[in-house]
């Protein structure tokens, strides 16, 4: 079963007021939610087989690792996951905490419905006695609408975390603080800071799949809301700030260009060389991400990283204040 929290109107008209704003800023830039069709879904995945992108198979390890005690821990009798994708490292989980007798329900939550419908008619089929709700809904906006409970655990795997500016992510924890009863547990799958010449080629790889995956919003744009983009007419970008210690993912125009976009009646201009910033991906360290959870009202149980450092994965729990 899979729910809509937003339909395809209000994803339209949400599509149309961020392609505006961000294309009439200056700097332009779009949030990274509408890479997400069912094509930025399905490159996405195979990012995450590329040998250069290493947060996945890091993640799929520690987890492999980790599921029993985390499901001993927390005992949930629902699992949440927030940006869930595929579900694909989920299962980890899924099957330490069936095996331990206490889960009954899994609600993926997620913006792409191409990639939740794929996902929960796999788990179906995978896990047949588990009630599995996806619901098609955005983090930041829809975390009041989780379906209530006690001994629930949501997760928030990939790193996905880092896609959201600090700001973002200080209303976004906040608000998932506030839709959890005391004790409940939030899992954090978060990317660490690490050598530039690890984690640019990881946003850079050799056969090109993050460049189509950064040019796959260009064609989303075409496609919904009538642009005449040529996402070729842009080179990806890739770099490592280090100041704010996160990726920046931009488009960079090969010349001077202008794109029309119909259905919002504008013209967008850009220069030669101009960058539209597409995506950060912050990278963490353990200090600060607890720090940043304490703020928001969750404790730091537990951390668990692999042999490098390069992941780490949370288990904070919710806290009375
Ligand atoms: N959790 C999976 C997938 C990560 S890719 C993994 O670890 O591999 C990021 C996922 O988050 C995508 O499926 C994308 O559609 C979803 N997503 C991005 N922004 C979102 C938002 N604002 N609300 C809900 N889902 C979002
Ligand atoms: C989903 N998210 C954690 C990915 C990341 O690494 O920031 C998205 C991505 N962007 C480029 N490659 C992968």
């Amino acid at each position: 079963m899979v729910i809509k929290l937003i339909d395809d109107r209000h994803l339209a008209r949400s599509l149309r007021s961020d392609v505006r704003t961000g294309l009439t800023a200056s700097p332009k830039q779009l949030p990274p939610k509408w890479f997400y069709d069912s094509r930025g879904s399905e490159l996405f995945e195979e990012i995450t087989r590329l040998p250069e992108y290493y947060p996945t198979r890091t993640e799929r390890a520690i987890l492999t690792l980790r599921a029993p005690e985390i499901a001993r821990i927390t005992e949930p009798k629902t699992l949440v996951e927030l940006g869930s994708g595929s579900s694909e490292k989920t299962r980890l989980l899924l099957d330490a905490m069936l095996n331990r007798g206490t889960l009954g329900a899994f609600v993926p939550l997620d913006v792409s419905d191409a990639a939740l419908e794929a996902a929960v008619a796999a788990l179906n089929q995978a896990y047949p006695g588990l009630s599995v709700s996806g619901v098609v809904g955005d983090f930041v906006q829809h975390l009041q609408h989780l379906p209530d409970g006690d001994s629930r655990v949501v997760a928030f795997l990939g790193g996905t975390i880092g896609n959201l500016e600090p700001a973002e992510r200080a209303a976004f924890l906040t608000a998932l603080r506030a839709a959890l009863h005391d004790g409940e547990w939030l899992l954090l799958g978060a990317d660490l800071v690490k050598d530039p010449a690890v984690l640019v080629p990881a946003y850079d790889d050799a056969a090109g799949v993050t460049a189509d995956f950064n040019r796959n919003v260009l064609r989303v744009i075409n496609r919904e809301l009538g642009a005449n983009f040529d996402p070729y007419a842009f080179e990806h970008v890739a770099l490592w700030d280090p100041a704010n210690e996160w990726i920046e993912m931009r488009l960079r125009s090969r010349s001077a260009q202008s794109v029309r976009i119909a259905d919002l009646d504008l013209t967008v201009d850009f220069a030669a060389g101009e960058e539209l910033r597409t995506e950060v991906s912050a990278k963490f360290r353990r200090e600060g991400l607890t720090a940043e959870l304490a703020r928001a009202g969750f404790e730091l149980r537990h951390w668990w990283t692999d042999p490098h450092d390069w992941f780490g994965v949370a288990l904070a729990q919710a806290v009375h204040r």
